[in-house]
């Protein structure tokens, strides 16, 4: 894999983004915890959703649905049948691949033997457990390989509440578990994941209109929170290629350090899932539109997207390396919404007589926005650390500020450094947070 990519992962571990899960016990392979500044970021980019997605609209409202879940839901939505891959294993090294993710499928990518593979075996990546003490088929429950199904079983309860009409979504963030063969590239493909997902109903005719809607406006959500446009596509999937619900995906690609790959994807479901819960469940699942006395299935878009995935995503693009002075400094050039602290409170020394006013500044920013403050090491070191975790701005309290009630604020990209009153510094930085 490239520098940069081992760089970035490096980093995480080292400012406590992304840590091994388990790591004291030797680790567990492909598990992740978020740490510190990690949780923050992940946090963000669920925010920066939502606020797109429920917030700043008035036809699409949330829900949290249970990751438990019975059979019957993923007898219907077709998982039970559908959701595998095709697993093969060299019977010369024992490594086990997916299939359609081997470049040559006569030849093992680990010990180069020919036509070692056993024959292809479809394996559900749903993960089985049992619910209550006694376990056998009665007691059988799987945990979600997506949010989708909570909000398809909750359509009529959500109709019924919300007093909606198509068009009109339902969004939902939440972790979501696939066995996944081959789990890999660090927080890429995990077995247990966060998705970001929203169902969009639409009256039956006017489902490409609104996929293609949703195309655009999910590419949009990506460059405004500042990955590069050249570092995205939209890529529309090819017949062979698409999910037993769906008629047409395009999938939003992100440049990764490996090549184009997944970042969302964008799939028109139809009236599939409704149709399907509907026959299986006996409840109607389907909308009355009184102004033409028609009762009709809406048709379903769906943006779907990873936000463990998407966090990876934005560290990578995010990641810049340059000179200050001379001296090289690593900076996470995060857009300031997703930023993990807005803003760091240093005083310029650790000396007793700066830290009660440093203190009652980092107060005064605390209930705004989140803050980091940091009084060890010399000021350009605490400057670096911060351009490390990718701070927007640092405020530092010097000896004059005792003097002037003024604070001096340095920009992580720009460098530039302006003196703002105490009393203002909150409106400031909130400005800018919004700007
Ligand atoms: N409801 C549709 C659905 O789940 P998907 O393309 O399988 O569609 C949507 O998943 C998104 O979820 C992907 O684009 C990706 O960002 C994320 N995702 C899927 N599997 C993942 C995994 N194993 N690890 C991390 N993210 C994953």
């Amino acid at each position: 894999m490239t520098d940069r990519f081992e760089q970035v992962v490096n980093l995480c571990k080292r400012r406590g983004f992304v840590y091994p899960s388990a790591e004291i016990y030797g680790g567990f392979r492909s598990a992740y915890d978020y740490g510190p500044v990690g949780v923050l970021l992940l946090k963000n980019v669920q925010e920066a959703w939502w606020r797109s997605m429920v917030q700043l609209r008035d036809d699409i409202v949330g829900l949290d649905a249970s990751i438990l879940s019975p059979p019957a839901i993923w007898e219907a939505s077709g998982h039970l049948q559908n959701f595998t891959d095709p697993l093969v294993d060299c019977r010369n090294c024992k490594e086990r691949y997916r299939l359609d993710q081997l470049d040559d499928p006569s030849t093992c990518p680990n010990c180069g033997k020919k036509d070692t593979f056993t024959e292809a075996r479809q394996f559900n990546l749903m993960f089985k457990t049992y619910a209550g003490p006694v376990e056998g088929s009665g007691a059988e429950v799987y945990l979600r390989p997506e949010t989708a199904q909570g909000m398809f079983v909750n359509f009529k309860n959500v109709l019924e509440t919300s007093r909606k009409r198509p068009p009109f979504g339902i969004a939902q963030i939440g972790k979501s578990f696939r066995n996944e063969i081959t789990p890999g590239n660090f927080i890429f493909r995990t077995r247990e994941f966060v998705q970001m997902e929203m169902e969009y109903f639409v009256p039956p005719d006017e489902g490409v209109k609104w996929f293609e809607y949703w195309c655009d406006e999910r590419f949009r959500w990506y460059t405004d929170l500042g990955i590069p446009a050249e570092q995205l596509r939209l890529r529309p999937h090819d017949a062979d290629e698409l999910s037993h619900y769906s008629t047409g995906t395009s999938d939003v690609e992100f440049l990764y350090p490996w090549g184009w790959g997944e970042l969302e994807g964008i799939a028109n479901r139809t009236d599939y899932d409704l149709t399907q819960h509907g026959n299986h469940s006996g409840e109607r699942l389907e909308y009355f539109d009184q102004a033409t006395n028609e009762r009709y299935i809406p048709h379903v878009i769906e943006p779907a997207a990873g936000a463990t995935r998407t966090m990876m995503a934005f560290l990578l693009a995010a990641y810049s390396e340059d000179e200050i002075e001379g001296e090289a400094r690593t900076v996470l050039k995060l857009h300031p919404r997703l930023a993990p602290y807005k803003v760091a409170v240093l005083p310029l020394s650790k000396k007793d007589t700066l830290t009660p006013l440093a203190r009652e500044v980092l107060r005064l920013l605390q209930p705004h926005m989140m803050c980091d403050y940091d009084e060890t090491q010399s000021i350009g070191r605490r400057y670096r650390r911060q351009d490390e975790i990718g701070t927007p701005w640092c405020v530092t309290v010097d000896f004059d500020s005792l003097d002037d009630r003024a604070v001096t604020i340095r920009d992580r990209d720009t460098l530039a450094q302006v003196r703002v009153p105490i009393d203002s510094l909150a409106n400031e930085l909130r400005g800018r947070l919004e700007g």
